[in-house]
């Protein structure tokens, strides 16, 4: 990959001076979905499909960007004078995003660059291609002008870009693992307090599969939002209400049936039903994952597909079709949807010796229920942005 994006970047800025390649890596969330903006916990990992760069300094204060991922739109220039938000900004405004909050934080940066951006992760289908692209412009400015940020101040730079500049109110999940993705491990994170730990992903005869349902996903910005305004709404009453808490992600599952009488609106209580209970079913999967117990972490994967559908509402008739098509097969031990919602992909846990099978049957499934055809591929845990 990387020869590719250096061969398409002597093409389009040539072959003059000194350029460098780098690499960050796409991610997939094995079971907390949507807790993240609530103080919950999540258990993702990063992968080794993710989204490569080639770089090289300018002496003026212009940034060239160019995506192999939008060839039509040719290269766009990025003043650093100019860092504002347009209407025009399209796949670039993660970028300028970038520019922005880094700028916010250690000052204007002295000169810019020509950037090509490529890779092999498929984008916009949940495996969160948007953070992986803002965590390595992030990367990529913090090596070339030596800002000395660590990996966290990178993860919360990328957020701030995502958040105040491109308008997603998303949590930290994607940004954070990205950051510090290790191979072999999925990443349990506190996102409270950002206390975190690796934990080996040791599935023996199994292997965990990605399901791409290829179902374009519309207005999922500000459906996403608007969970999170709900849960914000949740907070707030039970705060009204006498309880001590600083997010729904500080009740236990006892706590949310004692007081959800104060809820009442059903879709409220549906949505802080599901930030809650998806809390501590994460916590318990990863219980389940350090005890080898893998048939508990399939189960809780199942009932945290339910929550997304039927309390969250955020999954939809593809993602459903592809987990119970997954369900139906031999040597399987759990599906759910994974990322946002509203289309994107869908994961399932699967005997080694039955997953051609296994691709083979929910392929057709899919394709005769859905019109779709779906890609299913093994997930390699990858790790966090490296010079490659
Ligand atoms: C998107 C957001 C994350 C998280 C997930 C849902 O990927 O970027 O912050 O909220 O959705 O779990």
């Amino acid at each position: 990959m990387k020869e590719i994006v250096e061969e398409k970047f002597k093409e389009i800025f040539g072959t003059e001076g000194r350029f460098k390649t780098y690499f960050a890596p796409g991610r997939v969330n094995l079971i907390g979905e949507h807790t993240d903006y609530n103080g919950g916990h999540v258990f993702p990992c990063a992968l080794t499909l993710g989204t490569y760069a080639t770089v090289r300094q300018r002496e003026d204060r212009n940034v060239n960007l160019y995506s192999t991922n939008f060839e039509d739109k040719g290269i766009i220039t990025v003043s650093l004078d100019n860092l504002k938000a347009t209407e025009s900004d399209g796949w670039t405004k993660y970028i300028k995003g970038v520019l922005w909050a880094i700028s916010e934080k250690v000052g204007p940066l002295e000169h810019g660059f020509d950037v090509i951006y490529g890779g092999n992760l498929p984008i916009g289908v949940g495996l969160s291609s948007s953070a992986s692209l803002s965590v390595l412009t992030a990367y990529i400015i913090n090596d070339s002008f030596k800002l000395k940020l660590d990996a966290t101040e990178l993860a919360l730079i990328s957020k701030k870009a995502e958040n105040e500049f491109v308008g997603i109110n998303c949590g930290i999940m994607d940004q954070f693992v990205i950051t510090k993705g290790k191979e072999n491990t999925a990443l349990y994170l506190n996102t409270a307090t950002l206390e975190y730990e690796y934990v080996p992903i040791n599935l023996e005869n199994y292997r965990i599969l990605i399901m791409n349902s290829k179902k374009k996903r519309s207005l999922e910005n500000s459906k996403y939002n608007i969970r999170r305004t709900e849960c914000e709404t949740a907070l707030e009453i039970f705060k009204q209400n006498g309880l001590k808490i600083h997010t729904l992600g500080d009740l236990t599952k006892e706590q949310f049936e004692e007081n959800k009488h104060l809820l009442e609106d059903e879709i409220i209580r549906k949505r802080a039903k599901h930030a809650v209970y998806e809390n501590e079913r994460t916590k318990e999967a990863v219980d389940a994952l350090k005890n080898n117990d893998l048939i508990k972490f399939g189960e809780l994967m199942l009932e945290s597909h339910k929550s997304l559908k039927e309390d969250y509402e955020v999954s939809c008739l593809e993602l459903d079709t592809l987990v119970d098509a997954a369900m139906q097969q031999e040597g399987v031990i759990g599906a759910r949807m994974t990322g946002a919602g509203f289309g994107g992909c869908a994961i399932s846990i699967v005997k080694k010796s039955k997953i051609d099978k296994f691709m083979q049957n929910v392929r057709k499934i899919y394709k005769e229920n859905c019109d779709y055809y779906t890609d299913i591929f093994i997930v390699e845990v990858g790790s966090g942005p490296h010079i490659v």
